[in-house]
């Protein structure tokens, strides 16, 4: 099983940005553990961090056909960006939207998500752990889908 794991702007600076907001975990130690974990669970996850978002609609393009679940943390183009959001309906693959922080409790703009509602599931509020919850809501998915 085929992985791809999606940050968006901004979440390069994991670890030194608003550490009290995000943690202290870098995006790479992130990367790496979530690496490992899908291995154990029998997948592999490939990585891709960009801060524009027409590289990030390209990289979903690019999926068809050899990615089979996406996990994403569009970061600010959650709460802006129709292109993802059509990028993603358009390539058809199941993907699980992931916040570290829990943006339903703080400013009104982060409330609303542009993917939400064609996504598998949505995880946040939980730091860096987001990112393992979200990897398991969506194995699980695409095994009750094989199934
Ligand atoms: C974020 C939440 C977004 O509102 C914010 O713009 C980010 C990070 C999170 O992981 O908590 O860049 O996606």
């Amino acid at each position: 099983m085929h992985l791809l794991l999606l940050n968006g702007p901004n979440l390069n600076l994991l670890g030194q940005r608003e550490p009290g907001i995000y943690g202290h975990s870098t995006l790479s130690m992130i990367e790496a553990d979530l690496k490992r974990e899908a291995e154990a669970a029998g997948a592999e996850l490939a990585c891709f961090q960009s801060n524009f978002e027409g590289a990030l609609v390209d990289k979903i393009h690019a999926a068809i056909g050899s990615v089979h679940g996406i996990l994403i943390n569009a970061g600010a183009y959650t709460h802006s960006s129709i292109a993802l959001r059509d990028a993603l309906a358009g390539v058809a693959i199941p993907y699980v939207e992931l916040h570290l922080s829990n943006t339903h409790s703080r400013e009104t703009f982060r409330h609303h998500s542009f993917l939400a509602a064609g996504a598998v599931g949505v995880v946040c509020g939980f730091g860096a752990m987001s990112y393992s919850l979200a990897l398991q809501g969506l194995l699980e998915h695409l095994r009750a889908q094989a199934s």
